[in-house]
């Protein structure tokens, strides 16, 4: 069995159902990120686990035991909440140290592991600081320190990097997973930001009204989106009616929509040769936005727009107006 194995989970709120036959299985040492827009139900799930709700129906395992109606301390789970809750007349290493003091650690011990994590999290000037001195993001910090210290079982995440600015939370992304993978702490992480999923995750289970609607390894789903919603969810896919998208191209990809990823177009301005591995249409250029490292190029041809990225080197390599072969290898098409 897995290390945690969740088995047909529903879960309601008065009429709201909430949860709806979730069967998932998280494997020993790895991060499973549960990703999916707002009001989903991934922080649900997380406190289902946590035993800080109640399941209306189904089990939950962990380790080869029923936790199901264990009570919240005895199943070995460390969370971070959303709105991360501190011990207000703690200063940070008190805070960090709680839970070594509740497992009566020596004292000597507790001051090196507390040292060494808030050196991990880059607040070890602020160990004297109490949390209305700190600002969002390094109370933050300090919660995942707390979690993470004790080393528990299992941790689970729930956007614990919301509040925190983008350049300090891509270092956090990194050093979050780091820490992870070097205790091997199996953890669940909730976001609904699909970058961040790419960056730190093993598995990723998307979550849509209550459902898994995939799971994958985050190349898995990126490339192969299985439905529409993951294509619209995930990565940046152009979603043309398959019918337009095989009048322009002259082909024949089967379904109701055709998926294709801006950065798979190969844009030319000269004539590039149409091949049985190879789509090749004649379009113009309409407009185009700046991403920094890339330009998505927005392509219109008849009744048909597509957007293509190219990495931006020293110029801009098209201007509006401008006629370009748009090229794409066939392989690389998702037919939904
Ligand atoms: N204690 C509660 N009582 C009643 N309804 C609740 C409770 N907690 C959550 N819900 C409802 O359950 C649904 C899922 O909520 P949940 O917090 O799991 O979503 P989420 O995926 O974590 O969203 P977000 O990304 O916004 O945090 C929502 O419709 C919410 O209103
Ligand atoms: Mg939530």
């Amino acid at each position: 069995m897995s290390y945690i194995r969740f088995e047909k989970i529903n879960k309601l709120f008065g009429t709201n159902h909430v949860l709806k036959d979730i069967d998932l299985d998280v494997e020993k040492g790895q991060l499973v990120t549960l990703l999916g827009p707002s009001g989903c139900g991934k922080s649900t799930l997380l406190r289902c686990l946590a035993g800080l709700e109640q399941v209306t129906s189904g089990h939950i395992y962990l380790d080869g035991q029923e936790i199901t109606d264990v009570i919240p301390r005895r199943r070995g789970i460390g969370m971070v909440f959303q709105q991360y809750s501190l011990f207000p007349n703690m200063n940070v290493r008190d805070n960090v140290a709680y839970g070594l003091k509740l497992k009566k650690l020596p004292k000597a011990e507790i001051r090196q592991k507390v040292e060494q994590m808030l050196d991990i999290v880059g607040l070890s000037d602020k160990i004297s600081q109490y949390p209305a001195q700190l600002s969002g993001g390094q109370q933050q910090r300090v919660a995942l320190a707390r979690a993470m210290v004790t080393a528990p079982k299992v941790l689970l995440l729930d956007e614990p990097l919301s509040a925190i600015d983008a350049l300090l939370r891509k270092n956090l992304q990194i050093e979050i997973r780091r820490i992870q993978q070097q205790l091997g702490i199996t953890t669940i992480f909730v976001t609904h930001d699909q970058d961040e999923a790419m960056v730190m995750s093993d598995m990723i289970h998307l979550f849509h009204a209550g459902k898994i609607e995939q799971s994958g390894s985050p190349e898995q789903i990126y490339t192969h989106p299985a439905t529409k919603f993951a294509a619209t969810f995930i990565g940046n896919y152009n979603l043309p009616a398959a019918a337009d998208f095989n009048r322009v191209f002259g082909s024949a990809i089967p379904g109701k929509d055709v998926a294709v990823r801006p950065e798979i177009i190969s844009l030319s301005r000269k004539p590039v040769e149409k091949t049985a591995d190879l789509l090749v249409a004649q379009g113009k250029i309409s407009s185009h936005i700046s991403h920094g490292n890339l330009v998505r190029f927005t392509v219109d041809f008849e009744n048909l727009s597509l957007n293509a990225d190219v990495v931006y080197k020293n110029q801009m390599d098209f201007t509006e107006g401008d006629t370009v072969y748009a090229a794409i290898r066939k392989d690389l098409i998702v037919a939904l």
